[in-house]
Formats: structure tokens, sequence, C-alpha cells
């Protein structure tokens, strides 16, 4: 969904997101990544955290979480659905970091990070590496269209619920360079008796692990894990890849992941 979208259609964002994405699973894997890697502290910054889904039930988990996003109408949602009660809530962009204060932790998921097109994604990297402590850890994911087994190039689906439902369609194609995928998609709502369409394009990076991963370590990070979600247990597909890094100092930088066959990369000085 586009920025507008996300304005027109943000009280249906959960009920289209619900039917795809398991929120429980994804938050629950999320603090168990985090304490496996001997977190230190609870603040987390949930980076473009729409509704509030993975920041409540992480801050039902015990995280101090704030969440910021770019949609002012998403952020609205959250708040009319009480979860701005439990976390703290920021309109922001997380190319421009708008918080001074360091946090322990920093997530971003469901391919947020694909968004980040150009300098972007190194912009982003850059200025979450400077929002976290030294040691701080970065748990997020993104798509790889290396997977090209994976690629679609056109589907449909269907979110349905409170007497609401939408049929979605998508066409993608990826542009000559083949550094940018585009998404046109059409959402038709049908509420109560009345029948609304929304016609929308998202640009996503075309990202293959490797890039994002050398990308990440000159930002300032090392990489403790990267694996598919399909390897990682969180989702069937093997298109999309969840990494966990690690903020170093500044006079430790320069480290390289080391991957591995199974897909998890070892930690590399
Ligand atoms: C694919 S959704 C994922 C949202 C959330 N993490 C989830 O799993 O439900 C993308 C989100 O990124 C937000 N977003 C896109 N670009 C952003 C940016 N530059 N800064 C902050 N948020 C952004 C959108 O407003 C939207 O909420």
């Amino acid at each position: 969904m586009s920025q507008v979208e996300y304005k027109e259609l943000a009280h249906l964002y959960d009920l289209i997101n619900e039917e795809f994405i398991a929120y429980d699973l994804q938050a629950t894997y999320v603090a168990r990544l985090l304490r496996a890697a001997n977190l230190r502290g609870n603040r987390l910054l949930d980076l473009a955290c729409a509704t509030a889904q993975h920041a409540t039930r992480l801050a039902a988990a015990g995280f101090a979480v704030t969440g910021v996003d770019l949609s002012p109408a998403l952020l609205a949602q959250a708040a009319a659905r009480g979860r701005a009660r439990r976390v703290q809530l920021v309109c922001g962009d997380i190319r421009r970091l708008p918080l001074l204060k360091s946090f322990d932790a920093a997530m971003c998921l469901n391919h947020t990070l694909n968004y980040m097109l150009g300098d972007d994604l190194a912009r982003a990297f850059h200025d979450i590496a400077q929002r976290l402590r030294p040691g701080g850890l970065f748990v997020f994911d993104f798509f790889d269209y290396g997977a090209k087994d994976e690629w679609i190039a056109a589907w449909r689906e269907c979110a349905i619920g409170d007497g609401i439902r939408v049929d979605m369609t998508h066409r993608q194609s990826i542009d000559a360079a083949g550094r940018v995928a585009t998404d046109v998609h059409t959402y038709e709502v049908r509420e109560s008796e009345r029948v609304s369409t929304h016609v929308g394009e998202d640009h996503l990076r075309v990202t293959h692990t490797e890039e994002v991963l050398a990308e990440l370590v000159s930002c300032g990070f090392r990489v403790l894990k990267a694996g598919t979600k399909h390897q990682l247990g969180l989702e069937p597909t093997t298109k999309s890849v969840a990494v966990l890094a690690q903020a170093v100092p500044r006079d430790m930088r320069g480290a390289r992941w080391l991957g591995c066959g199974d897909g998890f990369g070892s930690v590399a000085k």
C-alpha cells in the first residue's frame, strides 16, 4: 500500500494484514531472538510500526516500546484501538529519525526496508545505528529478489471480516536496470452496501541478501544471524530474509559477514 492508501484504508489495515501476517508468531520470535542474543536493557524501537501490532505484543512481553511510522492515519488507528496506552507512538521518517534517546534494540518487520530506494537504505541503516547504544541489537526483514523461483508477476488476495470484504489484485514488474520492482494494485472494498475501489502503486527495492548485509556492515553493524524466514520457522516462503545485527562501537567497525551454507551467518570481525 502507498501512503495515500494508508490514509484511505487505515481502518482496514488490521483486517487486511492480520489475514497474511502472523503477528503473534513474529513478536514471540523477536522477543526470543533478542533475549537469546543476551539483550541488555528493554528499550525497543519499532521502526515503521503501522498500527502497533508488534509493538503492543512486545510491550506485553516486558519491553518499553517506542513505535515510529510515517503514516498519521495508521498511528491514529493504533491509538483508537487502545494501543497507545502501552507504547509510545511517534510520527516520523525512519530515514531521518526524530528521536534523540538511545535504544537497546530496534526492529523493522514485514519488508518496510524494501521501500528504501537508492541511498535511502544506507541512510536508514546509518540513522538506526546512531539510535542504538553500542552493542544494541537490530532485527529486520526484507524480500530477497534473488529468490527467483518465488518471483510472482501477478496474484489475487482476499480479506474478510466484520461484514467487510477486500479483494486485492497485484501486478509486479522489475525495471530494466533490475533495481526497482513496481507493484500496481487494486483494492476493491465492500463495506455494508458501499463498494469502493482504490488503485495504487508501490516501488520496492530489488534487494539481494549479500548487498543488504554489506550495506549494513558499512553503516556500523555486524551480522549475528541471517536466514530465510522459512529456515527460521516464521513463514513458508524462502523469498523473505530475516537478520539479527548488532551496532558496533565506532572503533570496532569494518566487521565482515561470513555466510554459512545453512543460511545463517556466523559472527565475523
Ligand atoms: C509493509 S507495512 C509494515 C508495517 C508493520 N511493521 C507491520 O508489520 O505491520 C509498511 C509500513 O511502513 C511505513 N513506512 C513506509 N515508509 C516509511 C518511512 N520512510 N518512515 C517511517 N515509516 C514508513 C508505512 O507507513 C507502513 O506503516
